[in-house]
């Protein structure tokens, strides 16, 4: 607590022009333990009575914004004890007996991380549900496969929607196993070292929906590691998202034009009419890099920090909480862009007119007429680049020059096409129609038997 009115600290001390948003969670906690003091007759029953319609009311103070948070008061915690004095008396001294400011702040950011946790999990599968629904329709769709951004081999524009369904779903068991590591009650540590008074944490933990209690009240107090968890899942999902905003980017150019994405998701430029600007995709591209940020910022706070509790470790809260916004609305908005993806057929035929791609699979054919796979690679790479220099499709090739690359070559090279191609791979995961028609059943299953999480 502040000693003196000097401005200046004042406002460098204060965390309240943010951890106003942990509220909520502030007086839930402080309603848990008031129950508990009464109920372990620390404190009369009227008296945590008296608390807890005190609380209730401010809560209802902050969600009208009644409230006039003060930064003298440093932070959402005294702002809510020093109303709760107003409004109740001396009596509202009396909820902080076995308890501690570390203690108090660990509960709450676990409060708000878990319920976090959950609507990430939320947002990432809204997501994936727009890329199955734009799979679905696409199913038969032919496109290029890249590597190296240089066509490779032909692949169902469903399959690489699918590629980035399987991504979130990573991500969003990554985010639910941090859970595991964050739904661990830390209030009854005081300030480090435990209190001395008979509470009862199994009480406190059942009320606030913890799964158990912390084993070591130094640990608990100075504890972060659930934030840096959820944080680099979060990095990892903002990686993932803007892999697909850069292919979103790159099939939207004139160049590629697979995909049209709707004028809404767009901007226009002022002095060139043609433009549509893809600015959500690069804007969630361009985030990705605060979200790094932020997680660089924690680890580097936590870094060699002695126990227990450290005035350093108010700095998780604002990246936290922007980590938290962005991640939220870039999951989104582009639960929303994708629904509007329109597929572009003819941009697409245009980009798979030459039928280059088809190079594996002439080796393969090789390799089924007993040729060794290397051997196989080798004529068809001469292959290709006889028809390149020429100009022409290996479809357009006669059995001739077939034959002048390797005698092997028959009649029936001319089935090996594009559809034949993504047919034959058909192993599992792979792009063939029966793959990528399972894969699509056993999303939209998936996503069916996730329902929705429940974000308390
Ligand atoms: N505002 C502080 C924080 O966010 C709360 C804990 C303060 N504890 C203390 N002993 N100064 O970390």
């Amino acid at each position: 607590m502040l000693r003196d009115k000097n401005n200046l600290v004042r406002n460098y001390v204060a965390s309240i022009p943010f951890d106003w948003r942990l509220y909520r969670q502030d007086i839930r906690g402080s309603i848990a333990h008031a129950k508990m003091l009464a109920k372990q007759e620390i404190i009369a029953d009227s008296d945590a009575q008296a608390i807890i319609d005190g609380l209730s009311s401010i809560r209802q103070e902050i969600e009208q914004r009644e409230f006039q948070f003060k930064p003298e008061l440093e932070d959402i915690h005294m702002n809510i004890e020093a109303r709760l004095f107003e409004k109740i008396g001396d009596v509202a001294g009396k909820l902080h007996t076995a308890r501690s400011r570390n203690d108090q702040v660990a509960l709450d950011l676990r409060l708000f991380v878990k319920q976090e946790i959950l609507s990430a999990g939320d947002g990432l599968k809204a997501l994936q549900h727009s890329l199955a629904e734009l799979a679905e329709p696409n199913k038969d769709v032919i496109m290029p496969g890249y590597t190296h951004l240089q066509q490779a081999q032909p692949i169902l524009l469903a399959h690489h929607l699918l590629a980035y369904f399987e991504m979130f779903q990573r991500d969003k068991e990554r985010f639910y196993d941090c859970l595991k590591h964050t739904d661990i009650l830390p209030l009854g540590s005081g300030a480090l070292a435990g209190v001395p008074y008979p509470i009862d944490r199994q009480f406190v933990a059942q009320e606030l929906g913890f799964n158990k209690v912390s084993a070591n009240s130094l640990d608990a107090v100075s504890d972060r590691d659930f934030v840096i968890e959820f944080e680099s899942s979060a990095a990892l999902t903002m990686m993932h998202l803007s892999r697909l905003a850069e292919e979103i980017i790159l099939w939207s150019s004139a160049e590629f034009g697979f995909i049209e994405i709707d004028k809404s998701y767009t901007t226009g430029s002022s002095i060139m009419p043609q433009k549509k600007n893809p600015d959500i995709a690069e804007l969630a591209r361009g985030k990705t890099g605060r979200v790094y940020g932020n997680l660089m910022a924690i680890l580097t706070t936590m870094k060699a920090l002695p126990l227990a509790y450290n005035r350093d470790m108010q700095e998780d809260k604002e990246g936290l909480f922007d980590t938290v916004d962005t991640l939220h609305s870039s999951l989104k908005v582009f639960a929303e862009m994708v629904k509007t993806i329109k597929v572009n057929t003819n941009g697409i035929h245009d980009a798979i007119k030459r039928d280059y791609m088809l190079a594996t699979d002439l080796a393969d054919y090789l390799v089924r007429k007993g040729l060794p796979f290397r051997e196989a690679h080798g004529v068809t790479a001469k292959l290709s680049e006889y028809a390149i220099t020429k100009d022409r499709n290996f479809r357009e090739l006669s059995l001739d020059e077939y034959h002048s690359f390797s005698p092997l070559f028959d009649q029936d090279v001319y089935n090996i096409t594009l559809e034949s191609s993504v047919a034959s791979r058909n192993s599992i995961g792979g792009t063939s129609p029966q793959q990528v028609a399972a894969a699509l059943t056993r999303a939209k299953r998936l996503l069916e038997n996730e329902g929705g999480k429940q974000t308390s």
